[in-house]
């Protein structure tokens, strides 16, 4: 099972600050291939919503701003605003959003010489022929106290009640919708960092990775 020739795509999955966009942002640099965070995606989708004071819950709307989304200019600074998050969780529940997005990522993923995807569903449906699929996960709890470290870094000033019932809030949207859920795929690698700073966590998976690259050389 392989994707195309000339690509290697490596997947991964994971909730809300699990550790997954620092872990896929860092596994690019090391093997040198070109990384979407496909979580920008639904971000830029909400974010033309709001800004054009449209309503998040119209996937006619909604859909027409997903087909205009250009990959090659999401500015992360802009979209990572922590108050953009539930709006992509609304927006990502609408198939008609998933299908224009996903059609997008594939294209990039297609491009040799391959990438790194991180979302909620490339190993299950934007990649499922990934040639190495991790799923990151870490406790609800440890995940609220890695996010809330880092709004208050950047001045922000919710409670670490918040931001868990935040987290658990989008856990549910993600994990519950009809449309791709949030699930680890059949062949995913599971890495749970939640005891795990972020060093150890990608030198375990870039000990996966590299596994499963001598295995497919062999087979
Ligand atoms: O990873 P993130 O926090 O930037 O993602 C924002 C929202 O986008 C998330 O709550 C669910 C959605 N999403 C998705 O449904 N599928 C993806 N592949 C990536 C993100």
């Amino acid at each position: 099972m392989k994707s195309l020739p000339n690509c290697y795509v490596i997947a991964i999955d994971g909730p809300a600050a699990s550790g997954k966009g620092t872990l896929a942002r860092l596994i690019a640099e090391h093997y040198g291939f070109p990384h979407l965070d496909t979580g920008l995606t639904y971000r830029a989708v909400a974010r033309t919503l709001v800004i054009e004071d449209l309503p998040l819950d119209n996937e006619e709307l909604a859909a027409h701003a997903a087909a205009n989304i250009d990959l090659a200019h999401l500015d992360r600074d802009l979209l990572s605003a922590y108050g953009i998050a539930d709006a992509a969780s609304q927006v990502a529940v609408m198939p008609a959003v998933r299908r224009a997005l996903v059609e997008k990522q594939r294209a990039f993923a297609e491009t040799p010489p391959g990438a790194v995807l991180d979302g909620r569903d490339i190993g299950t449906v934007v990649c499922p022929d990934a040639d190495v699929k991790l799923y990151v996960t870490a406790s609800p709890q440890a995940r609220a106290e890695r996010r809330h470290a880092e709004i208050l870094e950047a001045g922000g000033s919710e409670s670490l009640s918040e931001v868990l019932a935040g987290i658990r809030r989008r856990d549910e949207r993600d994990m519950g919708r009809a449309d791709s859920p949030l699930k680890p795929a059949e062949d995913a690698h599971l890495l749970d960092t939640s005891e795990m700073d972020i060093e150890t966590a990608f030198r375990a998976a870039i000990s996966i990775i590299d596994a499963a690259r001598a295995a497919g050389q062999h087979s």
